[in-house]
């Protein structure tokens, strides 16, 4: 079967069971027949003349780089209070951890040139989409995995090292690393933060720490909000796991590129994406 762009999008959402685009993946320039993608986490000017020269048929990114996806990405950060929520934090306390984190996307995606990876693909016709939350909801349903599998008085380090046991994040250069908390802490409740458009930063993890979470699992964390939590919580049974973020976004992507291959589309792996392969 030769597959259209809509058809890979569709692909993606079939793998986690979703009916609707997520408000952070598009296309961007599309196309009837691809046959060959480049396919990478970070795809932008440099890579669409990169793969418009060597012929691909697509340029599959992960990250939005522009159009909708960048300028209205705020939505998929509901999924930020959802996650809370189901944790237990109540509903006012979520939206305000998350408050200051809308704001900065909005602005973010306001003020970007939302136009100029886009432009550039449309300037060579070079067929354009990228991929984001589905993709992440796979990594996240990983973790999930990881986390319900271990013993019901696992430690923190033991959690660590199975996420360490994941095939992408065992070949990545980063390891599974404890921003808080110590190795031999009580996994307790674990939250996997992730698949909601970005890291929750020190509100969000706060917001599971004062309602019973012990455990928080992020992809990513900025030192800032690091520094934040350990004055706060200073590790005394509070954790928070942080697995790498080019690692843990090719944990979905690995997935999505094989079920693309499983339909025959040929895929070369680049920026990050090569990772596990
Ligand atoms: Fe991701
Ligand atoms: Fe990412």
């Amino acid at each position: 079967m030769v597959l259209s762009t809509e058809d890979i999008m569709q692909i993606s959402l079939d793998l986690v069971g979703w009916d609707e685009v997520p408000a952070d993946s598009g296309i961007h320039v599309r196309a009837d027949a691809v046959e060959t993608a480049l396919v990478g986490i970070d795809l932008e000017s440099p890579e669409i003349q990169l793969a418009e020269r060597e012929g691909y048929d697509l340029v599959l990114a992960h990250h939005p780089p522009g159009g909708d996806p960048r300028v209205n990405f705020a939505p998929v950060l509901d999924r930020q209070v959802e996650f809370m929520t189901a944790h237990g934090v109540p509903e006012e306390r979520a939206e305000a951890a998350v408050a200051d984190l809308r704001s900065r996307m909005e602005h973010a995606g306001h003020s970007a040139n939302y136009r100029h990876d886009p432009s550039i693909a449309e300037h060579l016709d070079q067929p354009y989409m990228n991929v984001h939350l589905a993709p992440d909801e796979i990594g996240r349903r990983r973790f999930r995995e990881v986390a319900d599998e271990l013993a019901d008085d696992a430690t923190v380090g033991e959690f660590a090292d199975a996420l360490d046991e994941i095939p992408e994040i065992e070949e990545a250069l980063t390891d599974a690393e404890l921003r808080l908390g110590h190795r031999d802490n009580d996994l307790g409740e674990v939250a996997i933060h992730h698949a909601a458009g970005t890291n929750g930063g020190s509100e969000v993890a706060s917001a599971y720490f004062d309602n019973g979470v012990d455990t928080v699992l992020y992809i990513h964390i900025g030192s800032g909000d690091t520094a934040t939590l350990q004055e706060e919580y200073g590790g005394e049974g509070t954790n928070l796991v942080v697995t790498g973020h080019i690692a843990s976004d090719a944990i979905g992507v690995n997935e999505f590129i094989d079920a693309l291959e499983a339909e025959g589309l040929e895929c070369d792996t680049v920026s990050g994406c090569d990772i596990g392969r």
